[in-house]
């Protein structure tokens, strides 16, 4: 039996800011269904502290973790389900703040959460034959498990959900919060930088990424971010595995937060669609296509494309709903569309999970037109919910979205190559036409509900790689 520790800096139910999230919350549960078993080491956040689960947590021991010339106190809670063990790193000056990241010394925070992962594998009585670590705020421990094997026999696999988010730090904290010699700088080192992506990717056993286009696409210069080069010298340790959905969690026949459940039933589905058109004040009416958008209001989430020509398509007949925060500049395009397209625009600003979800069950369409996508949760929580996809083919949309052919109605949603405003406004167009046309929409319908996104393929390629 397989024995995997999973390290990462967020996990549902207990703290999320994105994808990551989702993903450490469910693989493990699809790695134990494959006989597996599985530990997940995570920090204990403010908001981890203030919630319910801190209570039914206990002490396992506590220790000193070297942070250079540092020695910080660490203390692991533990918390059991039914199937995975969770470790809780509590130490209050690091961890007890508001949110997750953005902090000036979000650095020596990861890089104390790395060095107290490999701490407690010294220390924990339990014989794990892979570390698995996730995005930069954990390649420090991929580093320095490699150098020093706190558990031999371990190896170690590391993933790159975001190959954006890198972990830049000044080179003079080499010294100041690592406690090697010299010999080991150039493994840590990128452009005269600390970089702790790099340096996972420089030290891991083994790389993936979470789908098999991005895999591709992280080896040239647009999407590698500047480390294409690194994860060229080791393409071949480099697999693409494609991210499944959590179909308990993500289930619109269980879903609390929707005001009516479905599983197959259009009708259903569009009641949904007018009790959130009457909630938002938008016009009632079942044969309005509503589209919708929850997203992180950030460039990556193909932005710039969606604010070039959305006031040209409003001038249809359709509706937008919006759900996100992030940038400025988007966040205000979107308070002005509302403003200016009342009962035909909603706009919120912010995120709630439950909201989420009545867009993702109320919409008809799902725009996504990401300028990149590592894999993408949201095209696989709007199939799910019998919404159709409207994506751009790259990273995970183009491996999960299939285009619609109305010729031999094959397909379970739209995309488009270019990044380029107008491809989306034709797609979304085109769409709208399609949709006029009761056969293809069932034909979609069908489409989705055949499509299987779960854990269990996915789940199988993690262990053969273990
Ligand atoms: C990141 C990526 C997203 C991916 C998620 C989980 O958030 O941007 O595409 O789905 O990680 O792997």
């Amino acid at each position: 039996m397989k024995h995997v520790l999973f390290a990462a800096s967020e996990c549902t139910p207990f703290i999320k800011s994105g994808g990551l999230a989702d993903v450490i919350g469910s693989l493990p549960q699809a790695l134990v269904k494959e006989g597996a078993e599985v530990s997940v080491i995570l920090p204990l956040y403010k908001e981890i502290i203030h919630s319910e689960y801190r209570r039914e947590m206990e002490e396992v021991m506590i220790y000193n973790t070297p942070v250079g010339w540092r020695n910080q106190y660490t203390r692991i809670l533990k918390y059991t389900d039914r199937k995975v063990t969770y470790y809780f790193v509590d130490n209050e000056y690091y961890f007890n703040r508001d949110g997750l990241y953005g902090y000036i010394d979000d650095g020596e925070r990861f890089v104390y959460f790395s060095n107290a992962i490999i701490e407690f594998m010294y220390r924990i009585d339990e014989n794990y034959d892979v570390l698995h670590c996730h995005d930069w705020q954990t390649g420090a421990a991929v580093a320095i498990g490699s150098i020093k094997r706190p558990q031999p026999g371990m190896k170690i696999v590391y993933t790159i959900h975001n190959i954006q988010y890198q972990g830049w730090m000044e080179p003079s904290a080499f010294s100041d919060m690592f406690n090697f010699g010299m010999e080991h700088f150039a493994g840590f080192e990128w452009q005269g930088m600390l970089n702790m992506m790099k340096a996972a990717i420089h030290h891991a056993d083994v790389i993936t990424t979470v789908s098999e286009t991005y895999a591709e696409e992280i080896l040239t210069p647009f999407f590698g971010e500047g480390l294409e080069t690194v994860l060229e010298y080791r393409r071949h340790d480099l697999h693409g595995i494609i991210n499944g959905l959590d179909m308990t969690e993500y289930n619109p026949l269980r879903d609390d937060a929707l005001d009516y459940r479905y599983r197959s039933s259009c009708k259903t589905k569009l009641k949904n669609k007018m009790a959130l058109q009457s909630a938002l004040g938008l016009e009632v009416d079942e044969a309005i296509p509503m589209y919708g958008i929850v997203t992180r209001l950030v460039s990556q989430k193909g932005l710039d494309l969606i604010t070039h020509v959305m006031h040209e398509f409003l001038m249809e007949d359709v509706q937008l709903v919006v759900l996100g925060s992030g940038d400025q500049q988007y966040e205000d395009y979107f308070r002005s569309l509302f403003q200016n397209f009342p009962g035909k625009v909603h706009a919120t600003i912010g995120f709630s999970e439950s909201y989420a979800r009545k867009i993702y069950a109320s919409s008809d369409f799902f725009i996504m037109p990401s300028l990149f996508e590592p894999c993408g949760l949201g095209q696989l929580i709007a199939i799910r919910y019998l919404t159709v996809p409207i994506v751009r083919e790259t990273g995970g949309l183009k491996d999960t979205v299939v285009p619609y052919n109305e010729f031999n109605h094959v397909g379970n949603g739209f995309s488009f190559e270019k990044y380029n405003a107008h491809e989306l406004l034709d797609a979304m167009r085109y769409s709208r036409s399609i949709y006029q046309d009761k056969a293809h929409m069932d034909a979609l319908i069908h489409n989705m509900m055949q499509s299987d996104y779960s854990w269990a393929k996915s789940a199988e390629r993690y262990m053969s790689l273990y």
